[in-house]
Parts: structure tokens; sequence; C-alpha cells
């Protein structure tokens, strides 16, 4: 069981407001949407989930232990790990290598030329790769382990992409558009997976435009408007509310 507590979560780029005053709390798995028009603050709750940017004020507690105010890194031993709105793979290395990377110790070029070296080196290596291999086996990828990242179609990009958050083992997945440029059955693919992951008891934080999938794939919706949470229940509460509807959704009243 997982819990996801944030009271008071504020941002500020100087007079901008991103994130204005968001309590929530969370347990256990599920996917959760967080959707929002452009602007609405939802990457800067993600990096502020993630540690990748800082709080104004407030603090966000995972399992009673505060994180806010934590590196990235530390963050993501907590068990917190997140994709990325634009891609960031090693475009010239391999799908698993892509996987296998993160996992080594320390700055990843040095790691992987002392890796290869030494008996020990590569008795780890072998543990790595059998790791990396399951993460692959996970998301699908294991016919494209050895196909160089960069030549894969934007989809399984954003695949190894998740592969590599999931090999952290975290409690709490963020992903920040990842249906983002996907075609219909991608989409509806990659949504089957993240509702996989939430069924194993992953918390699957889902930021994403598509509303459509994240009403099909969410237990719980939470909606960002200016900053602020406007709306907050189950795709159908969320999805009929007059204020949503008229904040976001964009229908006259
Ligand atoms: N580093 C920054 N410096 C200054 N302002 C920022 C910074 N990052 C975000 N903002 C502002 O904070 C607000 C929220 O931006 P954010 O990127 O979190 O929105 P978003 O909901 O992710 O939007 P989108 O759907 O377009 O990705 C916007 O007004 C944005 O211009
Ligand atoms: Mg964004």
């Amino acid at each position: 069981m997982t819990t996801l507590e944030l009271s008071q979560v504020t941002v500020r780029f100087g007079g901008v407001v991103a994130v204005d005053g968001v309590t929530l709390r969370h347990d256990t798995g599920g996917v959760v949407g967080l959707i929002g028009p452009n602007g609405a603050g939802k990457t800067t709750l993600l990096n502020a989930l993630s540690g990748v940017g800082r709080l104004t004020s407030g603090q966000i507690r995972l399992d009673g232990q505060v994180v806010s105010g934590l590196t990235a890194d530390k963050v993501a031993r907590h068990g917190v790990a997140r994709t990325f709105q634009n891609l960031q793979l090693f475009g010239s290395l391999t799908v698993l290598e892509n996987v296998l990377v993160p996992q080594l110790p320390g700055h990843w070029a040095s790691a992987l030329a002392g890796i290869f070296g030494l008996p020990s080196g590569r008795r780890m290596h072998r543990e790595v790769r059998a790791t990396a291999a399951g993460l692959l086996d996970q998301v699908g990828l294991t016919p494209y382990a050895d196909t160089v990242a960069s030549s894969l179609p934007y989809g399984l990009q954003r695949r190894v992409e998740i592969a590599r958050a999931l090999a952290g083992r975290p409690r709490v997945l963020l992903l920040d558009e990842p249906l983002a440029g996907l075609s219909r059955s991608e989409s509806v693919d990659l949504t089957d997976l993240f509702a996989k992951l939430a069924a194993d008891g992953m918390t699957v934080v889902l930021v994403e435009h598509d509303v459509a999938s994240v009403m099909s794939v969410s237990s719980r919706v939470l909606v960002l408007d200016r900053g602020a949470l406007l709306a907050d229940g189950t795709p159908a509460q969320v999805t009929a509310d007059p204020a949503v509807r008229t904040a976001y959704l964009g229908e006259e009243e």
C-alpha cells in the first residue's frame, strides 16, 4: 500500500503561480489521470512530485515520509519514477542498453567502461542484463532488445522510456503525455500497459491531453485549471462536473 499526500503544494515562477495550493491524498495503486488545459501546471506538478522542480511552499509525503525538498535522485530512491514530455533516450544505444544504463552505478559512461572489463563487473553485468530483460518483457519489447532505440517507431520508443523508468521498481510512476504523437492503436496498447502496471499495485499518474484515453483507464481523475485543483473524482463524476465542462471541455452552459 502506497500513500501519496500533497498538502498545499504551491510552485511559483516569479509572478506566475504554476501550481496553486494543491492538497490531495491518494491510497494504493490505480491510474490517476491528471488533465487540464495548456499551462495548467501539470508538468510543474510532476516536476514537484519527482524532485525535478522545487516547491515554493507546501509538502509532499510518500507513505508518511516527506519527499518534497529532496533531490530527484533521492526521490527516485523513495520509489518515484517518471518519464518526460519530450523523449529522453540514448538514441544510438540498443533498447536493452537504454534500460540497462540507469541501473548502473555512477556516471554511465565510466560505469559501462569498467563493467565490461573485470570478472566481478561481468557478473554484475549479467544480473543487470537479466533485470533489464525482465523489464523489456514487462513492456512487450523483448523482440526489440538489440534494436537501436532511434530506429524504432515512436510508439515503441515511448515503451523504452517507460521500461527505463520501471528499472527503479517504482511505487509511483509519473507519465507526462506518454500518448502524444501516437497512433490510435499505439495509444490503446500503451493504455493497456498502464492498466496492467496499476493492477500490479503501482500508482500511475497519467498527465495527458487525450481525455478519452485518460477517462478509459483512470480510476481517479484530477483536473487542474490555472494551477488549482478544479475537480477530483471518478471519470464519470469529472465528466459530469459543470465546472469542468465549462472550463476545460469547452462546453457552453
Ligand atoms: N521554468 C519555468 N519558468 C517560468 N515559468 C514556467 C516555468 N515552467 C512552467 N512555467 C509556467 O507555469 C505554468 C504551468 O506550466 P506547465 O508546463 O506546468 O503546464 P502544463 O499543464 O504542463 O502545460 P502543457 O499541457 O502545455 O504541457 C505556465 O504558465 C508556464 O508558462
Ligand atoms: Mg506539460
